[in-house]
């Protein structure tokens, strides 16, 4: 097994390829302390490392071997010396790219990284600039690991400080600090990404990931992710993915999960709060049973928090005149109740709310169209497969105009979705009457309620899709902190539904940082691959709602990233 992680300076990967060494077994080459080495010895044999051939000579003469310190950290030798310390000097970081320019130093390197792979016995986690494209093109898991500049210059500042998110010490690195390493950060990429041999750059078959907003353990989640589904593909018989569980599995599982579980979308995390079922309604999964009660209460038996029924009814009362709960009542023609349009089918609301609908979004969309000029890029294959199933849609969040963009193309292509907003929302009278009647489903911060996963569910099953925005407020810049609501894993998983990520660049130029009135930009959308449970390869319902967090929002920032170099200078 061969991983090879390619990735600009600073995005991380030696930590992560030391990480995935560890969780997988792996044998840790570091590439980078090898140009590193020779860099060493030519600044101590004085050697001009312009001198391609003084160079060359300096490089076919190094043995470099890498050894394990009493505390596990990796160690580097040139010739039996320990230079461990020595290649990390702002002097080697200074000359280092003219030595790993010269072809003829590269191919030395490659020959050494290539026998020091074959004698592992275990397999090899690469990491580099060159890994998934020349020295190990066959590769199982090729991961590109990318970030933006700054934050790329922030962590090395902070590493400088000695701030380790690996060790989790922490540390402060001034802005001048920081300033400092983003210049020497950005000179290092030029010249490893613009010279002739190898230049940095992913392979073709490379996952993108940008690290920007993700923490270690996410981007060590993700590769690692990869690496179990490359080694299942190897030896497919060994270990059979199950799609599906017993339902006691479930339950047991259940036993473990917190209270109340999460939905997305708020930039607080609202709670679900505990609301009986009707009888006759399968309960969506276990995700409201009380911890202290789920192994002594079966999941139908667990109590309502919230205005819970009388203990015992006398026998011979008579039912509630009210409508039950979720009924499947038709709807009037007008004048419904606002939970009327979350529990009933999109394609049952009454005929003058649909027309209503279609002359709105005709008309939104329209004008959109006219200033914004959106493009939605691969939508064939997406749509073809929205229009067979309901999938939770996630995306990246930076602007009004995204869900507005979303809803016009899956409108216009005859997908029904339904958007999850938060109820602030609704202090807009206009919102508060018109979003029931787009099919829109609110989520109150803090306050939200098991119905509101029944309708997600109940809406999943009838084909029509939940269109989710995970970042919950919208994200105006790469440096803001960004807090995943994953409660959108759970929802799909009550209904054992596809999550399909989406991207879109450009929304966040309409109002960049600092600007005082909105301006028209072009809006780029990109679908990504539909993921199934079944294609996660774990087991256990908390696990595999952990993945599919984990997994959609790798996969939506993959794609922005991808749009971003397709598109360069949208945001
Ligand atoms: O990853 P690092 O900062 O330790 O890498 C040091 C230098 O070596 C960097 O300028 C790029 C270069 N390098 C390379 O050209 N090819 C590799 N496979 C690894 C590193």
């Amino acid at each position: 097994m061969i991983v090879a992680i390619d990735g600009p300076a600073g995005s991380g990967k030696s930590t992560v390829a030391h990480a995935i060494a560890e969780r997988c077994d792996l044998t840790f080459l570091d590439t980078g302390a090898m140009y590193r080495a020779v860099t060493v010895r030519c600044l101590a044999q004085g050697i001009d490392v312009s001198d391609a051939d003084a160079v060359t000579r300096a490089a076919q003469a190094c043995a470099i071997s890498f050894g394990r310190a009493e505390d596990g950290a990796q160690t580097v030798q040139l010739d039996g010396a320990d230079v461990t310390q020595a290649i990390r000097t702002p002097e080697v970081d200074a000359n280092v790219s003219a030595v790993a320019a010269v072809p003829a130093v590269r191919e030395e390197m490659v020959r050494q990284q290539r026998e020091l792979a074959a004698a592992s016995a275990t397999g090899v986690v690469a990491e580099g600039r060159d890994i998934g494209t020349v020295v190990f093109p066959q590769a199982q898991v090729k991961v590109f690991l990318t970030a933006s500049a700054e934050a790329r210059a922030r962590r090395r500042a902070v590493q400088r400080a000695g701030g380790d998110e690996a060790t989790g010490s922490q540390a402060n690195a001034s802005e001048e600090e920081v300033r400092a390493v983003l210049e020497a950060i950005e000179k290092r990429d030029a010249a490893d990404s613009s010279r002739e041999v190898a230049p940095l750059k992913p392979a073709d078959d490379a996952v993108l990931v940008d690290s920007s907003e993700l923490t270690l353990e996410q981007v060590v989640a993700r590769v690692e992710e990869l690496v179990v589904a490359a080694r299942q593909a190897e030896a497919p018989v060994e270990e059979p993915v199950a799609a599906e569980e017993p339902v006691a599995a479930e339950k047991a599982v259940a036993a473990e999960e917190p209270a109340s579980v999460v939905v997305p979308v708020s930039a607080e995390e609202p709670v679900l709060a505990e609301e009986p079922a009707p009888a006759d309604e399968p309960q969506p999964t276990a995700v409201a049973v009380d911890v202290q009660d789920a192994s002594a209460q079966p999941v139908e038996a667990a109590q309502p928090q919230k205005a819970p029924e009388p203990e015992a009814k006398p026998k011979d009362a008579k039912p509630k005149e009210s409508k039950p709960k979720d009924a499947d009542a038709p709807l009037k023609l007008w004048g419904n109740e606002r939970e009327d349009y979350f529990r009933t089918g999109m394609r049952d609301y009454p005929a003058p709310v649909r027309g209503m609908y279609h002359a709105l979004l005709g008309a939104v969309g329209g004008l959109s169209k006219l200033v914004f000029r959106w493009r939605i890029e691969n939508a064939e294959e997406a749509d073809a497969f929205l229009r067979e199933h309901g999938c939770v849609i996630v995306m990246n969040h930076c602007s009004l105009m995204d869900p507005v963009v979303m809803l016009v193309h899956l409108w216009s292509h005859g997908i029904r979705v339904r958007p999850v907003y938060k109820s602030e929302f609704e202090s807009n009278g206009f919102l508060h009457w018109v979003f029931p009647k787009i099919g829109a489903l609110p989520v109150e911060r803090g306050t939200a309620d098991m119905k509101m996963v029944r309708w997600c569910r109940a809406a999943l099953k009838r084909g029509e899709s939940i269109l989710i925005y995970p970042e919950g407020t919208r994200v105006r810049s790469d440096d803001e902190q960004v807090e995943i609501h994953g409660g959108f894993a759970l929802l799909a998983h009550t209904a054992k539904a596809p999550v399909i990520p989406c991207a879109i660049v450009g929304s966040r130029n309409i109002k960049p940082v600092g600007a005082k009135f909105p301006r028209p930009s072009k809006l780029y959308v990109r679908f990504g691959e539909p993921i199934e449970f079944a294609d996660l390869g774990v087991r256990g319902r908390k696990e595999q709602v952990k993945a599919m967090e984990e997994r959609a929002m790798a996969a939506v920032w993959e794609l922005r990233s991808k749009l971003r170099i397709d598109h360069p200078g949208k945001l």
